[in-house]
């Protein structure tokens, strides 16, 4: 029997979804346009695990389009995507990263590029100068280049897909970057998995909306009880199946996000990134 889905059921989805999220009830108005797209927003997770199911090539090109449709920095238009289809490529972008066995087995495998070249190729082709060749060029690029992720997972979603960004890929930035033959000052922002999800995502609690949501002031006062405060609700919700370099840290009694990403960023990572984005022709100062 299909069940009738009324603007008050799409409401307390919306509702719950942000409750197991940031553990506050928001308000939602039944009768506000476009909750079906809160509903979805509010209730994302990535997906790590899909069906053995192809993506239509139309779809993807679909989707594409509209991920390229998001908002630009000054119309600059700075990102690209890269669909990568030969399988012997993707295999060998898989092979540098095994601890994420996902990117060869989603039917689709993305990378989102942050294009700084584009704009001194056009101040050449136009005989100007270009005396902006500095930080803010690869921000711009990379800021750009993440809407469009974004946008694309919303898309993604709209038509039933899953997706899993991979920044991972980062770590092997020049490899990747001579797989996929990227030119000068075009760097790789991240992966994108995507697929028809195999199985129900879970939502992944947030810290609270009074850490990360400011009026006026930014205010961090309280941090430490609030972080506390989350990592018991998220505990609780959603434990961690296993704690991080037990061998150095040691077993936690009780083990919250905050211990896991002290943990994670205990160790040196990517730290030679800058080092390939100023070797791609970045001037980062
Ligand atoms: C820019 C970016 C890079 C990410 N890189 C990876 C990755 O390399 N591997 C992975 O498994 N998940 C990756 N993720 C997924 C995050 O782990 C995930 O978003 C986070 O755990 C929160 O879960 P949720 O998105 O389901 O709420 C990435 C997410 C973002 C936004």
């Amino acid at each position: 029997m299909q069940e009738h889905v009324t603007s008050e059921t799409i409401a307390e989805r919306i509702q719950a979804a942000l409750a197991e999220r940031f553990g506050e009830r928001c308000r939602v108005d039944p009768q506000l346009a476009g909750l079906e797209e809160l509903a979805r927003i509010a209730g994302h997770c990535v997906h790590r695990r899909f069906l053995p199911r192809s993506v239509e090539p139309a779809l993807l090109r679909l989707l594409c389009a509209c991920a390229l449709s998001a908002p630009s920095k000054s119309d600059l238009q700075q990102a690209d995507v890269m669909v990568v289809r030969d399988e012997a490529k993707r295999h060998a972008v898989a092979a540098l990263i095994p601890d994420v066995p996902w990117i060869a087995q989603a039917p689709v495998f993305l990378v989102f590029l942050a294009n700084g070249g584009r704009l001194p190729q056009l101040a050449r082709m136009r005989g100007k100068p270009f005396p902006n060749d500095h930080l803010d060029l690869f921000f711009n690029a990379a800021v750009d280049g993440a809407i469009v992720l974004a946008t694309f997972m919303r898309a993604a979603a709209a038509v039933g897909l899953g997706c899993c960004p991979i920044s991972a890929i980062r770590d092997r930035p020049d490899a990747v970057s001579e797989l996929l033959e990227l030119p000068d000052r075009v760097v790789p922002v991240a992966g994108l998995c995507v697929g028809w999800p195999a199985e129900a995502g879970r939502i992944t609690p947030r810290l609270g909306l009074e850490v990360t949501l400011h009026e006026d002031r930014y205010a961090s006062a309280e941090l430490a009880r609030q972080v506390e405060a989350y990592d018991r609700r998220r505990e609780a919700a959603r434990p961690y199946a296993r704690q991080r370099a037990v061998e150095r840290w040691g077993k936690a009694v009780t083990y919250g996000w905050s211990e896991d990403k002290a943990r994670q960023y205990a160790e040196p990572l990517r730290g030679d990134f800058g080092a390939f984005v100023r070797a791609k022709g970045f001037r980062l100062d």
